[in-house]
């Protein structure tokens, strides 16, 4: 495809792109909302494109603001309290800039009252420079902050610019990486930026060829997970465009709840593009295959060594990139088959299919059972 089609026209790639954008700001504004302390939400696009492209497809600023919208009037008819939510688009072409501020207009996307709309065509470094001034001084119980990166180009990101992003515990970050440029360039001798990024992320001594771009992907998530220590969580979301290009997300946040949020956003897409979740658990069926499940093996590798309770199963769950629900199923699966023990802080065994794996449990009550292998 002509270069000029690839950015004058939203492409079924990068509408998968946005359309993850939206699923995750739309769970994101309405627990934060809804949360009884958060005042006022900064939402930060730094490379925010055009808006609104050739093909009619819609791009990150609007697609953000379209949320922003709907969570503003859902609030006001419910006459619950209601957040400002600020939106910050930027992009380093003032003529993008300008054709988003006319898309904004022609749809009626933005009102005064939902909070400050502010365009800017700085260079993403400059961007990022005032970020680093303008997070230290949100009220931390009650202003938080979104940053949704999308360069073409990982040249533009170091590892520790999201590091300290994130230091102030109140922002979240969505970052696009062109996987596979890097993946190719990674085969055919490492460039300058890659060799950079991989060795901020101390990675530069244990790192593999890989030989796929999935593998690949894996290695810079550990890589992300092991850089920004246990308090953050990491997780990847991929889109394969076609058999040579695939483009990845990796979602960085500090709260185990937004970063379930994310997981929910993710499978919602994965399981309408048909790669989702498929657990048929041993009872082998006319129409499922009996295929090892990962999450199943995972689970059962870490309960291997002794007991777990509910609440390290909850993170656990969360950390290989699956949702609670999916291992009840599991858990469940595994109760009627007589191999596993779920017993009560009391020592009883628990009610079937009680298993407590879930965040307000995990916030209030994360010792309540525990599980163990037979
Ligand atoms: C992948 S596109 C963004 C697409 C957009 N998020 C969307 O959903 O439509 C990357 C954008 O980065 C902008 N850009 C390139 N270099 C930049 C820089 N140094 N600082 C800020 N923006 C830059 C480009 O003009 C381009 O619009």
């Amino acid at each position: 495809m002509a270069k000029k089609d690839v950015k004058a026209n939203l492409l079924n790639h990068s509408e998968a792109k946005v359309r993850l954008l939206g699923e995750y700001l739309k769970r994101y504004l309405n627990i934060i909302c809804n949360d009884g302390y958060t005042k006022r939400i900064k939402i930060y696009d730094l490379f925010c494109g055009e808006g609104l492209y050739e093909n009619g497809g819609e791009g990150s600023p609007l697609v953000a603001l379209r949320q922003v919208k709907d969570i503003h009037f859902v609030n006001v008819a419910k006459s619950v309290s209601i957040p400002k939510i600020d939106c910050h688009f930027n992009d380093i072409d003032a003529n993008k800039v300008e054709k988003v501020k006319q898309a904004v207009k022609d749809k009626t996307l933005y009102y005064p009252e939902f909070g400050e709309i502010e365009y800017a065509t700085n260079d993403y470094q400059v961007e990022y420079d005032n970020l680093l001034t303008i997070l230290p001084k949100l009220k931390t119980q009650t202003q938080k902050a979104f940053i949704f990166i999308d360069p073409y180009e990982y040249k533009h990101i170091k590892t520790n610019q999201i590091k300290n992003l994130m230091a102030k515990g109140n922002a979240e970050v969505l970052l696009w990486l062109p996987t596979q440029f890097m993946y190719r360039f990674s085969n055919n001798g490492t460039p300058e930026a890659l060799k950079d990024f991989i060795e901020e992320l101390e990675l530069f001594k244990s790192w593999k060829p890989s030989n796929n771009v999935w593998d690949f992907v894996h290695q810079l998530k550990d890589g992300f997970q092991a850089f920004l220590g246990d308090k953050l969580f990491v997780d990847t979301f991929t889109i394969q465009k076609d058999v040579s290009t695939v483009f990845c997300l990796f979602f960085f946040t500090s709260h185990i709840k937004g970063f379930e949020k994310m997981l929910e956003a993710k499978w919602e897409i994965d399981t309408e593009q048909g790669k989702g979740w498929d657990y048929a658990g041993n009872q082998p069926s006319l129409f499922h295959d009996q295929k090892t499940n990962p999450l199943e093996e995972k689970l059962r590798e870490y309960l291997k060594y002794g007991k777990r309770h509910n609440g390290e199963v909850y993170e656990f769950t969360l950390r290989q990139g699956f949702l609670p629900k999916h291992t009840n199923e599991i858990l469940y699966n595994w109760q009627n088959n007589d191999r596993i023990e779920v017993i009560t802080a009391s020592g009883e065994k628990a009610r079937k299919k009680s298993f407590y794996v879930a965040y307000n449990y995990f916030r209030d009550d994360n010792k309540k059972v525990s599980f163990k292998l037979k």
